[in-house]
């Protein structure tokens, strides 16, 4: 049974990953190696309790139990857990790595899940000890209100280990969609043209920026490419579209943009930086 989670790397995804497992019953720990990111996280989530306060969503004592339910620590030998999510940089390697520093301070029932945007499952599990409990489990931006987990069953992951995640997703309150391990997996696959072709409509110099993200919302989406790529991060995008592109055989139609390329060059990687394909305060 799961009740302890830990959440690992504390940035965009894994600071409202953690704040709805501690909203939801479950002790979290939420570790990076980065205390600055943590005390940021630290902080983050505090706001947005004290928002569901203001909302009277929650009360003033269900924040406060909330609240305590988080552990935010910076050493790996702490993260013990029945369930462990990963939300660290979009790099095989580097994920590779922090399951096998987990794996050494976890049982082998442990689950591990990673909230990779695009990267094989399958892939991953090839060089981690107990390779049957890894998992997907790819949360939406922002975390805490967006429903859909898309689940991603590795080749080597049990069902067993699938249906305790899917058990998990609706104790989160979230909605799980199964998804064969395949580049992009569904939604980051069919949103890359999203970004994509706007992109070539910049580069083409056939419309503005704020045009183009008006347009798209006029027709109903929430939100317009620009915004969005903002919100996700400059170099989580082009990470997912390096990645999508090259698991596919890079046909032209995945092909990464070079406005992007040059702005995660010149460290505009949206909102988390002050700019991107806008200025933030
Ligand atoms: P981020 O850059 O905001 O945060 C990553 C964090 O990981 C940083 O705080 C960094 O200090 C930490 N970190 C790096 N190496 C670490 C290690 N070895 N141990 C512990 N912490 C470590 O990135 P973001 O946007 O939260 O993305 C994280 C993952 O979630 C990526 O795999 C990304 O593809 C995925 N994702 C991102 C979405 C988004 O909209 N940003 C949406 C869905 C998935």
């Amino acid at each position: 049974m799961i009740t302890k989670t830990c959440i690992c790397g504390a940035g965009t995804m894994g600071s409202g990953i953690a704040q709805i497992c501690a909203q939801n019953g479950f002790d979290t720990i939420l570790f990076d190696v980065n205390s600055e990111i943590l005390k940021g996280a630290d902080e983050s989530i505090k706001h947005n309790l004290q928002y569901l306060v203001n909302k009277q969503k929650i009360s003033p004592e269900e924040k406060e139990d909330i609240y305590q339910r988080i552990q935010f620590v910076n050493e790996i030998n702490k993260c013990k857990a029945d369930l462990i999510i990963e939300a660290v940089v979009e790099n095989i390697d580097v994920k590779t790595d922090l399951f096998n520093q987990l794996a050494e301070v976890n049982n082998a029932e442990v689950i591990f899940a990673t909230n990779t945007s695009s990267l094989s499952v399958s892939e991953i599990q090839k060089n981690i000890l107990h390779p049957q409990r890894i998992i997907g489990m790819h949360f939406f931006n922002p975390a805490p209100l967006m429903k859909l987990v898309e689940i991603i069953k590795g080749e080597q992951t049990t069902d067993e280990v699938v249906q305790v995640i899917y058990t998990i997703c609706n104790q989160i309150n979230k909605t799980p969609v199964l998804c064969r391990d395949a580049p992009g997996f569904i939604v980051n696959r069919v949103a890359r043209h999203y970004y994509l072709e706007a992109m070539k409509l910049i580069e083409d110099s056939i419309a503005s920026v704020e045009d183009i993200d008006a347009v798209m919302e006029a027709t109903g989406f929430k939100m317009g490419p620009f915004k969005l790529i903002d919100l996700i991060g400059m170099d989580i995008n082009l990470s997912v579209s390096q990645s999508i592109y090259e698991a596919s055989g890079k046909p032209e139609r995945f092909k990464p943009s070079s406005i992007q390329t040059e702005k995660v060059k010149n460290g505009e990687l949206g909102k988390k930086t002050g700019k991107g394909f806008y200025k933030y305060n």
